[in-house]
């Protein structure tokens, strides 16, 4: 179908969700579990937040009128969505949104389409250039996202992408390479966003030669693990089924590992890398199977917290492995390291002129004393004994 946008409000087919009018449950949102503290929000903050109704038994296939963009918009021709599992979040009401006064929500965040009509002035995108749409439209830019670049999604809050025609601001879409087919494209919002930044958004970024454990088989894995391979470094994956290891090892990937059966799966991956462990381990298991994940990770290795899937029978660890994620916290073990580290600290502190605070110094004959008063905790700074005065 193709709009005749000059006449009058042309009829598309959209999917579309019936919301729930009634307010959202505080307790039941992840803002609330990525609070700083654990007081709930309070619930009048909430009053435009509403769940969709539970399961996709409400959503229905409708005619809705196509839109002509307005100046800084243009019209997509949705030709691919991509499914993850926000969206099944979104149906069940586990998600809230905040569209208010509006019974109807158009669901899925992740497409790829074409460009087909342009609003008045915009100069900046042609008709058929192929594109996807960014997750977040509103976060544009940075590192530390405000609260409006994230608090508004795709699929969510703003409409989403299961319709045939929809209206995009010019700056909410990237171009897509003619190397990709839509389908694929459609994967890249979230999943390859996702995969971008375990790999290549923390510290250390994926180098050749590397290992990354992928958990399990779904589509934030298997796209991850494709891109490992392709920047000549080795997955792991792992997955609760032969048959789908075996589909992993059909697209490349050597190292497979069953994790239902290998219950101590960490030691499959230290035989792989000959006992040196992984340089990125992915965990989805919302911190339940934190214990393996780790084990599995080299020293000075990173393990990335994606999500909450595993059997969540403790709120708190759920909470924690959410506040980890969401803010995108790094975790990070210490020990004091070699020579190197030892001279890097000296000229530091010899740039910043430091004078290092040394609250208590005891002769060497009041060693014991200075001792006790350290174990009794009374001090602060360092706690220093002369031995040999000249
Ligand atoms: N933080 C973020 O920005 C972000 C972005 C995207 C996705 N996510 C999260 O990342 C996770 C994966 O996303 P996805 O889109 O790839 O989901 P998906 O396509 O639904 O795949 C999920 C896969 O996870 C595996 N799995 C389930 N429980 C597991 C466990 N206890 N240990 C290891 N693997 C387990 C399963 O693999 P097998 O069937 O092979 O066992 C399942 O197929 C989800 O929790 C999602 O919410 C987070």
């Amino acid at each position: 179908m193709s709009p005749e946008l000059h006449s009058g409000e042309p009829e598309q087919r959209a999917i579309i969700l019936v919301i729930s009018p009634s307010v959202c449950d505080p307790g039941r949102t992840f803002a609330n579990m990525i609070s700083n503290n654990d007081e709930r929000r309070d619930p009048h903050d909430l009053q435009s937040i509403h769940n969709p109704a539970c399961g996709p038994d409400k959503l229905f296939l409708q005619d809705v009128p196509v839109h002509a963009p307005g100046p800084d918009e243009v019209l997509v021709k949705i030709r691919a969505v991509s499914l993850n599992y926000r969206d099944i979040h979104f149906l069940n009401g586990i998600s809230p949104t905040k569209r208010e006064n509006e019974p109807h929500l158009i669901p899925v965040s992740d497409m790829a389409g074409e460009i087909v009509a342009l609003g008045s002035g915009v100069s900046s995108w042609h008709i058929g250039a192929r594109v996807i749409a960014t997750f977040n439209p509103n976060w544009q830019a940075g590192d530390i996202p405000s609260e409006a670049d994230i608090s508004w999604v795709l699929g969510g809050d703003f409409g989403g992408c299961l319709v045939q025609y929809r209206l995009y601001k010019t700056n909410a879409l990237v171009e897509i390479p003619a190397s990709l087919s839509f389908e694929e494209a459609s994967t890249l919002p979230i999943a390859g966003m996702t995969v971008h930044e375990i790999l290549f958004g923390g510290a250390r970024k994926l180098q050749a030669g590397d290992y990354v454990v992928w958990p399990g088989t779904g589509g934030v894995s298997l796209l991850g693990a494709q891109i490992t391979l392709g920047a000549g470094a080795t997955p792991i994956v792992t997955s609760s089924s032969d048959e789908k290891l075996e589909l992993a090892r059909k697209l490349g990937v050597e190292y497979t590992v069953n994790y239902k059966k290998n219950p101590d799966w960490y030691k499959e991956v230290l035989d792989i890398t000959k006992g040196k462990g992984a340089e990125h381990v992915v965990d989805c298991t919302g911190m339940t199977g934190i214990h393996n994940s780790i084990k599995a990770a080299r020293v000075g290795g990173q393990v990335h917290i994606l999500g909450l899937l595993g059997d969540q029978q403790n709120p708190e660890q759920a909470t924690l492995a959410a506040q980890i994620m969401f803010r995108k916290l790094t975790v990070r073990g210490i020990i004091i390291g070699p020579k190197t580290q030892c001279e890097a600290t000296v000229r530091v502190v010899e740039t910043t002129k430091v004078k290092p605070f040394v609250s208590k110094v005891y002769p060497f004959e009041e060693a014991k004393d200075a001792l006790k008063f350290l174990e009794g905790h009374g001090h602060v700074g360092k706690i220093v004994i002369t031995v040999c005065k000249d």
